[in-house]
């Protein structure tokens, strides 16, 4: 439970607000380069209350700046991209990517004021198919070099989907591994779905879910956020896995690949009532199979244009009375994605924390706002906050991974991640 005021430090990411102040010491999507195609129009995006405009220069280097023209205010997303930058269609003012005023051509030549005019306009940067932005003060930091972001092509798969709520509840569905045994319980699992937990004798995630749906939880403070333990007793032995909780916006859990990499979700606010969660899916040991495409396929058929879920809150997601009585628990189709969209938005625009009832499964959510409310606190104090990556020798992150595994009997689940641990140097 927690009190009103904080409840607003964790939820509210406005220009000035606390929490907004910290989010903006981190890199964050903003679009899919697919949504960027050459010589395509400039897009508007609003990332925490924030109304910009996304292009793609002459050069082919993205920009990000304020929507509204500095001049009277003329809706940049209908430019021209000229000139190095993007020219406002009302009288011509040229903005560069650095938000510097390069010319205006409707002022008197002797009478031009471009060197006062300073447009809102923050750095990007291209990475596995998304464009991201550095919404912050000062210098920028790193962009952190997790595994998906950097693997070779054809390794990641990347989407991204509408979500009608605050960033950060959607973002604690991810904290909490017992939901698994329960929201997404399914019986005619897709064969695209059917990879093998290690050790478990040829069984499906699924299958070691329901053998045993009340998981103990444990939850450490790392470096990088929270690592989230979760261990089920299946006929006398361990499934254990590892899913972790990424400062400030992101989680990883197994996914598809059952520990082979794993999916990364960035929850980016575009309002404090709406947010884009960004899927990163990461296959480490080798290219995405086809069946991985299929499945992502399947995924993407969830959406309309413009990324939002078919299924959504004015259709109540499409849920089927029929289906609940044989194959869904949920009754809101197979994939794992809307169901979780169905479950956040339905707490309401922002949960009221105040009145949540929290119990031992809900371990590693109460140490992921405990460490996120801290931060807040430090960066009002002045400090940067953790995981703000500027040294490049410690850009990497080895021990941010997952796990998903049934262990031999009699091993103890500390012994083994303590064992994992060094080799994951
Ligand atoms: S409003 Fe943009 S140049 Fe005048
Ligand atoms: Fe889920």
């Amino acid at each position: 439970m927690l009190s009103p005021e904080e409840n607003a430090l964790l939820t509210h990411t406005g220009p000035g607000t606390p929490g907004g102040n910290l989010l903006r010491r981190h890199w964050h999507p903003v679009a899919l380069v697919e949504e960027m195609p050459k010589d395509g129009a400039p897009l508007p995006v609003r990332i925490m209350s924030e109304d910009l405009v996304l292009f793609r220069g002459d050069d082919g280097q993205f920009g990000l700046l304020g929507q509204f023209c500095s001049h009277r205010r003329a809706d940049l997303s209908y430019g021209r991209i000229e000139d190095g930058g993007l020219r406002c269609l009302y009288h011509g003012w040229l903005f560069d990517r650095q938000g510097r005023c390069i010319d205006q051509p409707c002022e008197p030549p002797d009478r031009r004021f471009c060197e006062k005019v300073k447009h809102p306009a923050y750095p990007c940067q291209e990475r596995a198919g998304v464009v991201f932005a550095y919404m912050g003060p000062g210098e920028p930091p790193l962009l952190p070099n997790y595994e998906p972001l950097v693997a070779p092509a054809g390794h990641v798969l990347v989407s991204k989907f509408h979500h009608q709520c605050n960033f950060f509840q959607a973002n604690e569905g991810n904290l909490d591994p017992s939901h698994v045994s329960y929201l997404h319980r399914q019986a005619n699992v897709p064969e695209n779905l059917k990879r093998t937990v290690t050790g478990s004798d040829g069984k499906l995630p699924l299958a070691l879910y329901d053998a045993d749906m009340a998981p103990r939880i444990d939850a450490e403070e790392t470096d990088y956020g929270v690592r989230i333990f979760s261990l089920r007793n299946v006929d006398g032995r361990t499934f254990f896995r590892v899913t972790n909780y990424v400062f400030p916006n992101k989680a990883t859990i197994p996914g598809p690949m059952s520990g082979d990499g794993y999916n990364l979700y960035w929850h980016v606010p575009i309002d404090d009532t709406h947010h884009w969660r960004y899927d990163f899916v990461f296959r480490r040991s080798a290219p995405m199979e086809q069946r991985d495409i299929e499945r992502d396929k399947e995924i993407l058929d969830e959406l309309s244009p413009g990324y939002r879920p078919k299924r959504n809150k004015s259709n109540r997601y499409l849920q089927d009375r029929e289906a609940m009585k044989s194959w869904s628990f949920s009754g809101m189709g197979r994939i794992f994605n809307v169901q979780d969209v169905a479950i956040v938005e339905g707490c309401g625009e922002i949960v009221d924390r105040s009145k949540e009832f929290l119990g031992p499964s809900d371990k590693a959510i109460i140490v992921a706002r405990r460490q996120l409310l801290r931060a807040i606190r430090e960066v009002e104090a002045g400090s940067e906050g953790p995981h703000v990556i500027r040294d490049s020798e410690n850009n990497r992150f080895p021990q941010l991974t997952v796990e998903s595994e049934v262990l031999s009997a009699g091993a103890d689940w500390q012994e083994h991640w303590k064992e994992r641990l060094k080799v994951l140097r």
